[in-house]
């Protein structure tokens, strides 16, 4: 073994991000590395899902750098932070609503045939991939009650599994999971956190943003703490600092 200190996966240093008059990120740093959970805290508004949006090629930092495995990068769109191993799961979920769970699971990446042509003149294995989107969602026990129907019919947490099953099966290197349990029942929850671990377990560096404080004392590894824009806080989260914690997200005086 190794002592040198493992390197991160992902940085983000002096992140800026400004909506007109919203400073909505003021000077963020943090670090992600493999094998880890790293929980995103802080109220509403405090930033989480721009930065997620930073990291994940939604948006553009206004100032700051993003560095992967110790390169910078400039991440110009969601299809080039997935090329770079960067799978998110969005709060504000980013299915298409007009296609079926198959569909959007290889939607921008679909199988197909034969290699030598160009993607765009070539045959789709619809049934090869409607057969693995539809062996992870059992994997995975998430119960659809009909894997052909368009996901715009589907109820909120089937679509949040959805999401969550897509990400998991193209992880390679950095999940980014905004309130992936948000919409979820306790049993779906459940499914959820343990998907988690099994990617952490895989290697993957996890990103999780959730208001439940359990969920981050059962899983996190390390918490990095927003509010108003600006990094308040790191820390490990354990069922003894669980109130360090929460006064850390509401800004309550120790
Ligand atoms: N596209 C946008 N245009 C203008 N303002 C925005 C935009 N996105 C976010 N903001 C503002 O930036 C700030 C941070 O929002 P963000 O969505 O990152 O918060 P959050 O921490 O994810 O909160 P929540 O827990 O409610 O999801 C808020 O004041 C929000 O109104
Ligand atoms: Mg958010």
């Amino acid at each position: 073994m190794s002592s040198a200190p493992p390197l991160p996966v992902l940085s983000v240093r002096q992140a800026e991000k400004r909506f007109g008059a919203v400073h909505a990120l003021k000077g963020v740093s943090l670090e992600a590395y493999r094998g880890e959970v790293l929980a995103l805290l802080g109220d509403n508004g405090a930033g989480k899902s721009t930065l997620v949006k930073c990291m994940s090629g939604v948006y553009a930092l206004d100032a700051g750098e993003i560095v992967l495995d110790g390169a910078a990068v400039r991440i110009h769109s969601p299809a080039a932070a997935r090329r770079a191993g960067i799978e998110t799961v969005y709060q504000d979920l980013a299915l298409f609503d007009n296609l079926t769970p198959s569909q959007n699971f290889y939607c921008g990446r679909e199988m197909s045939f034969p290699a030598w042509l160009p993607r765009g003149l070539r045959f789709l294995k619809s049934r090869s991939m409607d057969r693995e989107a539809a062996a992870v969602l059992d994997r995975l026990r998430v119960g659809l009650p009909n894997l052909a129907a368009p996901v715009a019919l589907m109820s909120g947490g089937q679509r949040q599994a959805i999401a969550v099953a897509r990400a998991s099966v193209f992880a390679r290197k950095i999940v980014i999971l905004d309130e992936p349990t948000a919409a979820l029942g306790l049993r779906e929850s459940r499914k959820v956190l343990d998907l988690i671990a099994q990617l952490r377990s895989e290697g993957n560096a996890v990103i999780l943003i959730t208001h439940n404080m359990e969920h981050v004392v059962e899983l996190a590894d390390r918490a990095v703490v927003l509010r108003q824009g600006r990094k308040v806080g790191e820390l490990k989260p354990a069922r003894s600092n669980q109130k360090d914690l929460v006064a850390l997200i509401v800004g309550a005086d120790p």
